[in-house]
């Protein structure tokens, strides 16, 4: 039996990768806060077979990730998705030090936690995935706080990895360009979504990494639609 983590998984790229990864013999824990939405997730990864364990919790609050990895508890991954994310998109002059601390928490602490209470259960050959962005890599106006979470995260999952190869746990670093999900729901401007990607190809890219033997890491991979940056 596997047993998968997915943070984020009530919708957009955190949904698809839950949905992608179900089939019979998984069971998907999968994380958000709107139960309704996490409910249709339910249905999806049901759907295909799998057990789905629904896990509400904040993860702004530290109390409230370390309550989350508690009731996961001991039983070990096979993967721990790292996906949940939040974007605060505005100029950094008018970035207040709540959003900046909250984008920090939700994107960069919550994962840390994770994988501080979890990774210790998992065993060789298990996977460790983080759903970062070309913002990792790059600045882009209006993006301060959005690219220092991912860059911090960046700099954590390279030191996880290193960490974690003599136990032979993969650390696999996803980098998605523009997908077209609600989290551009709160970002200003005219942002042409059918030019993004679907959050399904940034899913299937997950599942390619994942689905490699077990001796083997795809450590990087950037997923963008042909328009660019956009
Ligand atoms: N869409 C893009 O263009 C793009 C590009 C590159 C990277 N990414 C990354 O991909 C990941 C998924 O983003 P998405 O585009 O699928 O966004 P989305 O549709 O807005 O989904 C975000 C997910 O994160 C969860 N979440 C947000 N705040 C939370 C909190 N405080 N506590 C618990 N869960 C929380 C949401 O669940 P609830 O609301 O139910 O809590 C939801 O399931 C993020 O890490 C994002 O940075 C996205």
């Amino acid at each position: 039996m596997k047993r998968i983590l997915v943070t984020g998984a009530s919708r957009g790229i955190g949904r698809s990768i839950a949905a992608n990864l179900a089939g019979e013999g998984t069971t998907l824990l999968i994380h958000g806060r709107d139960a309704s939405a996490l409910a249709e997730t339910r249905r999806l990864v049901e759907k295909k077979g799998a057990r789905a364990v629904t896990l509400a919790f904040d993860l702004r609050e530290t109390d409230a990730v370390e309550q989350m990895a508690t009731e996961i508890g001991s039983e070990p991954l096979d993967a721990l998705v790292h996906n949940a994310g939040i974007a605060v998109v505005k100029p950094y002059d008018e970035v207040s030090l709540e959003e900046w601390l909250t984008t920090l928490s939700v994107n960069v602490t919550a994962p840390f936690i994770l994988t501080q209470r979890l990774a210790p259960f998992m065993p060789s050959g298990a996977s460790i995935v983080h759903i970062l962005s070309i913002a990792a890599k790059t600045g882009f106006p209006g993006w301060s706080s959005y690219s220092m979470s991912k860059f911090a995260l960046e700099g954590f999952s390279q030191a996880m990895r290193e960490e974690l190869r003599p136990r032979g746990i993969r650390v696999i670093n996803i980098y998605p360009a523009a997908t077209a999900t609600e989290i551009w729901n709160g970002v200003e401007g005219d942002w042409p979504r059918d030019k993004m990607m679907s959050a399904q190809e940034v899913a299937d890219a997950v599942s390619y990494a994942l689905s490699r033997a077990a001796n083997v890491a795809v450590e990087n991979l950037t997923v963008a639609s042909t328009a660019g940056t956009l």
